[in-house]
Order: structure tokens, then sequence, then C-alpha cells
């Protein structure tokens, strides 16, 4: 996984983000450690519950693919915001450990943490 092809991935999806309602427009990309990236954008609708968050159109189509072991995630939004709770939870079944990167669409400057340090004692009802 390198790190500056991850946050590439991220920033042309957000490229195709469906974004008419909040105008705010993320791009995710999930990537391992084999080298293998998928990417997610925002998906908007009229009935705004039925959004999508990029970081889960990314993690589902990991998952659609068959692409396992989630290193890192890179987020990228114009205010290198960090994942929401319903993002947190999904991340950390899906990726525990995960390195989670925000970065913005044209800076270098990239904040790097983990899904643990965001989403301490995450939920869960497995064993
Ligand atoms: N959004 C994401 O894609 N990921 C997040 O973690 C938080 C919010 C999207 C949902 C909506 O399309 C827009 O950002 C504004 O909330």
């Amino acid at each position: 996984m390198k790190l500056d092809e991850l946050i590439q991935q991220a920033r042309a999806a957000r490229l195709h983000a469906y974004a008419p309602y909040s105008k705010f427009l993320v791009g995710a990309a999930v990537g391992n450690a084999a080298g293998e990236y998928v990417r997610g954008c925002n998906v908007e609708n009229a009935a705004f519950g039925s959004t999508i968050c990029a970081e889960a159109v990314a993690l589902s189509q990991a998952i659609a693919l068959g692409i396992a072991n989630i290193t890192d995630i890179a987020i990228v939004t114009e205010t290198q915001a960090t994942p929401c709770g319903n993002c947190r939870q999904l991340i950390a079944e899906l990726a525990p450990g995960c390195n989670v990167h925000l970065a913005t669409p044209d800076s270098s400057e990239v904040k790097t943490t983990v899904i643990e340090e965001l989403l301490p004692d995450a939920f869960t009802s497995l064993d």
C-alpha cells in the first residue's frame, strides 16, 4: 500500500461524489498490503436518510470484490473532516487496526490516526 497512491485514489473518487444537497464532496479509498485499492464517494438522495457515505461505499465495495485485510483508508474532503460515527463503526468492524488518513484535494498535508483512536471500545456482538 502506497499512501500517495491511496490518497490519489480518494481524490479521484471525490470528483464522482453525488452531493447535490449538501455540496460536500467526499472521496475515500481503502487499501491492503497486497497493493489493492478500492474507492468510494458519497451518494446522496432526496430522501436524505438514504445517503451513503464515501467510506461505506469503499468498504462495501471491498467486501463485494473479495478484497480483504484492509490496512488503510484515505478520506478526502475540503476540511480534512474526520469520519462520522456510523463510518467509524463500519471501519472498526471491517478493517480493525486501520490507519485513517485525512487529506484534502490539493494540499500535501495529511493527518493520520488509527480507528481505535477515533472509536475506542467499539460495539461488537462477535465473540
Ligand atoms: N459524509 C461522508 O461521505 N462521510 C462521512 O464520514 C461524513 C459525511 C457525507 C454524507 C453527505 O453526503 C455529506 O458528507 C454531508 O454530510
